[in-house]
């Protein structure tokens, strides 16, 4: 039995513990927006945040994540900054990294809305994106830098 805290909830599963983050969210709680590309740590569509922390879900056991708290694309709030941006500036194409992108965005924004520009270009290079959308992708960061400040979130 593997005890995680997904998105709030808690879960009591009975998997080995060895089993990969990613496809236990995906296949025993359904949570489909967590994607699968590399499958190595490499392409960044499988990143969820670990007690705060942008992680790749791909390459964490369950027994690793035990006790830590876990959020998917799905527990972010729809009126978080980065969302919000993301539809603003119509970054998505086929869509397929891009909840991958939006965790790595939103663990970087976390409480922050300045960070430097390096940051932001490495926040953007950790994730490939196979529709090219990195133009986009800035854009959304800085729109959703702009909202938080707007909003007086972060510093
Ligand atoms: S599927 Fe996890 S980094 Fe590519
Ligand atoms: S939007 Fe298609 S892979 Fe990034």
């Amino acid at each position: 039995m593997v005890s995680l805290h997904v998105n709030g909830k808690d879960y009591r599963l009975d998997v080995p513990g060895d089993s990969s983050l990613l496809w236990v969210l995906r296949d025993h709680l359904g949570l489909m927006g967590t994607k699968f590309g590399c499958g190595i740590g490499e392409c960044g569509s499988c990143t969820v945040h670990v007690d705060g922390k942008a992680e790749r879900s791909c390459t964490l056991t369950v027994e690793e994540v035990e006790g830590k708290k876990i959020t998917t694309i799905e527990g972010l709030p729809d009126n978080h900054p980065v969302k919000r941006a993301w539809i603003k500036e119509q970054v998505v194409q086929c869509g397929y990294c891009q909840p991958g992108v939006i965790m790595q965005v939103a663990a970087l924004l976390d409480g922050r809305s300045n960070p430097n520009p390096q940051e932001i270009i490495e926040s953007m290079d950790d994730v490939i994106c196979r529709c090219g959308t990195y133009a986009r992708m800035k854009r959304g960061i800085e729109t959703a830098i702009r909202i938080m400040r707007e909003e007086g979130q972060g510093s």
